[in-house]
């Protein structure tokens, strides 16, 4: 579980970074903070893009960061829009990818925490490394 100031700190961080939320299309900028179990804390943004489909979500720009320095075990990932908004389905894949307990706080733009939850919650019995390593058809 997380503390109540790790909790605060993780989406006041979250919620600065998404100043740099770079969405002239959307105009909806996403801000996340991510908290490895080693204690540091990777950020990342929404970043779109003129052709529509190579743009990048926030959550998942703060995970490709934290994995290219070496990091795989995450506490816990805060997300920070105006509304308070959930997880697409393609960042809760790459969460679930690295933990099932990985904690997910969303949070709007006052601060206010919309929900708390783990991914496992987010997507139930998601495809998985484990499903690559035994064949479905035994025999
Ligand atoms: N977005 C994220 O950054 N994270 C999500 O989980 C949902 C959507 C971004 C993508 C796009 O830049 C904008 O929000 C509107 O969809």
């Amino acid at each position: 579980m997380l503390t109540d100031e790790q909790r605060e700190q993780l989406i006041q961080i979250a919620q600065h970074t998404r100043q740099w939320a770079y969405a002239p299309y959307s105009n909806y900028q996403v801000g996340a903070a991510l908290l490895t179990t080693s204690g540091r804390i990777y950020e990342g943004v929404n970043i779109e893009n003129a052709a529509y489909p190579t743009g990048m979500c926030a959550e998942r720009v703060a995970i490709f960061k934290a994995v290219s320095e070496g990091e795989r075990q995450f506490e816990a990932i805060a997300v920070v829009t105006r509304n308070g908004g959930t997880p697409c389905g393609a960042c809760r894949q790459v969460v679930a990818e690295f933990g099932q307990d990985t904690i997910i706080l969303i949070a709007n733009d006052q601060g206010q925490i919309i929900q708390e939850t783990r991914i496992k919650e987010l997507l139930p019995s998601a495809f998985g490394p484990n499903d690559l390593n035994e064949s479905p058809i035994k025999g």
